[in-house]
């Protein structure tokens, strides 16, 4: 039998009660899984923008490898200091350079196992910034010569460029998973390549909102049109992610499970 590899994989976690889920559910996760390597999107974790040393540091003891971030994470400053001290800390690869942190990083397991996570961003209805596909290239270069095992977070809006991502990337990564829109697609798949896919993981965060943020002032904005300062939601908690089992030899994906948990998990038999 072939051996594998389980990745854990927590969609972007928003506010405090995203923090306070994962804080309270991520050992169960790695223990229900057996994850060998857990990748969190952090990128809305303080009022929805962007994360700091301290939930960083807090993220990692709890049992994530790596943490991405996306969009948001350039609204909080102090996210900066972060994203250029710490390596496992990674941002976008394709922001013009010139921009604090890295892009991609090397999980180093405890059994000497590799596992290479690279982000990208997409372009449509976003920011203009450097062509994610070219930029998957020229990292993937880098990073196919150091790892068999690499998850791509594709940070993008547009469903078409998520899946055009997947056939770019098919084949050549073991999963492209999808987050930033916080709302979890039905279309998990293995690619006939070999790489795992799902257009959007969902969002670790409170529902009872507009993607995370309080619905009354979502509202505001878009009935009245001005601006209005935005405040993290609390209620109606669920843990979103994806499982991913890798066969550690060829790289490619077995299986992929997306997940939505609600918090409190009420009942332990859903775990
Ligand atoms: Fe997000
Ligand atoms: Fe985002």
């Amino acid at each position: 039998m072939a051996r594998t590899l389980s990745v854990l994989f927590i969609g972007d976690i928003v506010g405090n009660a995203g923090m306070n889920a994962i804080r309270t559910f991520l050992p169960s996760f790695i223990q229900k899984y057996s994850a060998d390597c857990v990748v969190i999107n952090g990128e809305n974790i303080v009022n929805g923008k962007g994360l700091t040393e301290k939930e960083a540091t807090e993220l990692f003891s709890l049992g994530a490898h790596v943490i991405t971030t996306g969009n948001h994470v350039w609204e909080n400053w102090q996210s900066r200091p972060l994203l250029a001290t710490n390596p496992l800390v990674i941002r976008p690869i394709n922001y013009p350079v010139g921009n604090p942190g890295r892009g991609y990083a090397i999980a180093s397991l405890p059994d000497g196992r590799k596992v290479g996570v690279l982000q990208l961003q997409g372009r449509t209805f976003m920011q203009s910034i450097d062509c994610p596909f070219r930029a998957a290239d020229s990292a993937l270069a880098k990073l196919q010569a150091q790892c068999k095992i690499i998850i791509v977070d594709f940070h993008a809006d547009a469903t078409a460029e998520k899946i055009a991502m997947g056939w770019h990337l098919d084949g050549k990564v073991s999963a492209v998973l999808g987050t930033h829109t916080h709302i979890q697609t039905a279309d998990a798949r293995i690619l006939p390549n070999g790489t795992a896919y799902v257009t959007d993981v969902g969002m670790t965060g409170p529902y009872d909102s507009v993607l995370g943020m309080q619905k009354e002032i979502a509202l505001k904005r878009f009935i009245l049109q001005t601006a209005h300062k935005y405040e993290t939601a609390t209620d109606d908690m669920r843990i979103c992610g994806a499982n991913v089992i890798i066969d550690e030899q060829t790289g490619k994906a077995i299986s992929i499970k997306p997940f939505m948990y609600p918090s409190p998990i009420t009942d332990i038999g859903e775990l």
